[in-house]
């Protein structure tokens, strides 16, 4: 590419100046966002698809009060406002990560098991250090400012059994604004000494949370089962209770994500049809539940989310990473199920929602489904804000949306800037995103915004 913008090293974009005192500000670039599900249609017969080439994005206290091409004039209280020229770069919402774990940035690419050894061998382990209050508020920090140098704005969060890792984590989101979706960790069997907490002391603990945090600022509560393995009948009672008594708050959980899994699941609770039964017989599935994996579900599963508008967070590189399987993701949707995506670190490898997007791709090849940038783009950002009910604040970039946006590069290396040029010069728009959404990752992110206020930007973006 000939555009200095596309190469943060000789960038001469102007300085990254943030909103003005008055919380104004204009971003220029071609937007890019969704207005409805492009599902599984070819990438040129795809409904929903919103290319707003040249455009300024007016920004005001948090909220995008205006799209509009770049050359149409601004109105005169705007002249002072501050203005960031990302001109031949991509603007997008920030994308929304469904299932990621805060202190798995610890153990993210460790070697060599499935599913529950991994657990045992590596991921409990590190678990445990959150329970000291420090190791809590540094690791939130640490994993937002992860998510946001991947251009991920909002997400549903497992922290750990201890309620100061939760507690921290909605303390650093909620002093930028950030939607995130969190709640204590419940496991009281099954799970080492340092990480078992026991049920009545964990309801104290989650209606303490619910009180000081559901619905504070951008803050939301999930009621959060480890997995069936690690709750007792009646922790799990008390989980659904907690569900519907509370209505309006989140669940989040892991389903049928490993065969060692479903075999001991079924082991653990002979009365349960199935491993998503053991959850629905005690209320636990309602339209806010979102269950990472869902590889091993049948149709009778897939009708029980699909009545209760229930969300399969899809996690590609880790499905991959602890060789759990395929997810038929097209299969999911033809029986009705809302599908999001997700990283599912540490058991995922990457926080780059644009890396599990390119992993998607290549889980759905497998099963002779193509996956176009349309659908997988969508899923992460309008897709998932609607599964999550949130899609009147996040997910497109409309008047009135808090302005959760990220800011990027077609190519940052000669692979990529080659490939890029190849595709632009086709004219072609989806062959363009979809390159960009398969060799791109986090080194082409400028920047993001949460709330209109600049949270991430790199050395380099000027
Ligand atoms: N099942 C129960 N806990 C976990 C976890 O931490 N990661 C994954 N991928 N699956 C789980
Ligand atoms: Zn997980």
């Amino acid at each position: 590419m000939t555009d200095p913008g596309t190469d943060p090293t000789t960038s001469t974009q102007p300085s990254w100046q943030g909103p003005s005192s008055s919380g104004r500000l204009v971003l220029w670039g071609d937007v890019l966002d969704f207005t409805e599900d492009p599902g599984f249609a070819a990438p040129h017969e795809a409904a929903g698809v919103r290319w707003r080439p040249d455009h300024a994005v007016l920004i005001d206290d948090g909220r995008v009060v205006a799209v509009q091409p770049r050359v149409q004039s601004l109105g005169d209280d705007w002249l002072a406002a501050p203005v960031e020229d990302h001109r031949g770069r991509l603007i997008m919402p920030g994308f929304i990560d469904t299932h990621v774990h805060c202190p798995q940035l610890d153990v993210i690419a460790s070697f060599g098991t499935a599913l529950l050894d991994w657990l045992n061998t590596y991921t409990f382990p590190a678990e445990r250090r959150y329970a000291d209050p420090t190791a809590s508020r540094e690791g939130a920090q640490r994993f937002l400012r992860a998510l946001w140098a991947n251009g991920t704005t909002s997400a549903v969060v497992f922290p750990t059994v201890h309620k100061v890792s939760a507690q921290a984590l909605f303390e650093e989101a909620h002093a930028q604004h950030m939607r995130l979706v969190t709640g204590k960790v419940l496991m009281d069997r099954h799970a080492p000494d340092g990480l078992r907490d026991d049920v009545e002391q964990a309801e104290r603990d989650c209606v303490d949370l619910i009180e000081q945090w559901h619905g504070k600022g951008r803050q939301s509560f999930a009621v959060t089962v480890r997995f069936a393995p690690t709750s007792t009948p009646a922790q799990l009672k008390m989980a659904g209770q907690l569900c519907q008594t509370y209505a309006g708050t989140y669940m989040q959980t892991h389903v049928a994500e490993n065969r060692d899994e479903v075999r001991w699941v079924a082991e653990l609770f002979p009365d349960a049809r199935s491993y998503l039964d053991v959850y629905d017989r005690d209320g636990l599935i309602g339209a806010r539940a979102v269950l990472a994996h869902g590889i091993w579900l049948d149709e009778r599963d897939r009708a029980v989310l699909r009545e209760h508008g229930a969300q399969i967070a899809h996690s590609p590189s880790s499905n991959l990473f602890l060789g759990s399987g395929l997810f038929d993701w097209a299969g999911a949707e033809r029986g009705g199920v809302n599908v999001s995506l997700a990283s599912d670190v540490g058991g995922g490898t990457s926080l780059s929602m644009l890396r599990n997007m390119a992993d998607a791709y290549k889980i759905q090849a497998m099963q002779g489904t193509r996956l176009t940038a349309w659908k997988a783009l969508f899923t992460a950002t309008l897709g998932a804000a609607r599964h999550l009910g949130l899609a009147h604040e996040m997910g497109h970039v409309d008047p009135g949306c808090m302005a959760d946006l990220a800011v990027w590069d077609w190519a940052v290396e000669p692979v990529a800037s080659h490939r890029d040029e190849v595709a632009k010069a086709s004219g072609n728009l989806h062959e363009r995103v979809f390159a960009w959404m398969t060799l791109g990752d986090e080194r082409n992110l400028v920047g993001t915004l949460i709330a209109g206020k600049t949270v991430y930007k790199t050395r380099t973006a000027a």
